[in-house]
């Protein structure tokens, strides 16, 4: 006999969203584990972005389960998905105070709630500096995250997620405006949120980007999903042939 199979982290059944007539999220049913990277593609309008804001509270279903941890919730705000949850959604447009230090970026609008403790600066700049160590980024929490570039930014965005112990990470299009050499750091960082044992949903038109990350690829098509598959084996064309 083998082990009993392992609940999945979070389990969609049959999830639909509908803004007046258009049925952006129509019937999705998907089970996402722990320490699996789940790459979304799909054309424009196909409802990945939809989705994404289902899980992360920022719309609710009009129907549909969620099961997470093998109990059923219901993701009311983005304060249940993030706290209750642990689902961190990293922006497109990455929602990071520019005037700010890393350090202070990474601990923004948790540190009097949840870490009152480190109401000590010293404190917050030594925790800040072994999430950049572990992120393994040369980002000193002292830097203005002004001052830094696009991808930069997004390890302080990412660094977040780890600091906070989130078990799952959301990304849409993190790569979409970064520099190509910054882009293998990103990557290298959604294996790392794999290595911790995260779950990472990342929606991306760069198809490279998900063959090179990926464990499965979720294909939506028309607020359905078309098909699921192993990433193993597959090629640049045979992704773009499953989305048209
Ligand atoms: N807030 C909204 N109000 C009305 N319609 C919306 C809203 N958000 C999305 N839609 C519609 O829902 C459908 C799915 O959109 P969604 O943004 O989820 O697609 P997407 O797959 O993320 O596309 P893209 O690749 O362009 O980002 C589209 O027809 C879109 O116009
Ligand atoms: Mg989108």
């Amino acid at each position: 006999m083998g082990e009993p199979a392992e609940a999945p982290l979070l389990a969609v059944r049959n999830l639909v969203k509908t803004f007046g007539p258009v049925r952006a999220v129509d019937g999705v049913s998907l089970d996402i584990a722990a320490g699996e990277v789940l790459g979304i593609i799909g054309d424009n309008g196909a409802g990945k972005s939809t989705f994404l804001s289902l899980l992360t509270g920022f719309h609710r279903p009009d129907s549909g389960n969620l099961v997470y941890r093998g109990r059923p919730v219901r993701i009311t705000s983005p304060a249940v998905a993030r706290d209750v949850l642990g689902i961190e959604m990293i922006y497109q447009k990455l929602e990071l105070a520019p005037d700010l230090t890393v350090a202070e970026n990474l601990f923004l609008g948790e540190e009097p709630r949840r870490f009152g403790f480190f109401a000590d600066r010293g404190a917050m700049r030594a925790r800040a500096a072994s999430v950049l160590k572990t992120l393994n980024t040369k980002l000193k929490p002292d830097d203005i995250v002004g001052e830094l570039s696009g991808g930069e930014q997004q390890v302080v965005a990412i660094g977040r997620a780890v600091l906070f112990e989130r078990s799952m990470v959301i990304m849409d299009e993190p790569t979409a405006a970064i520099s190509v050499q910054k882009v293998a750091d990103v990557l290298d960082l959604v294996r790392r949120l794999r290595e911790a044992g995260k779950a990472v949903l990342l929606v991306s038109h760069r198809l490279e980007d998900l063959l090179a990350v990926a464990d499965r690829i979720a294909v939506f098509f028309h607020g359905t999903i078309r098909k699921v598959m192993p990433n193993e084996g597959l090629a640049v064309a045979d992704l773009v042939h499953a989305m048209f």
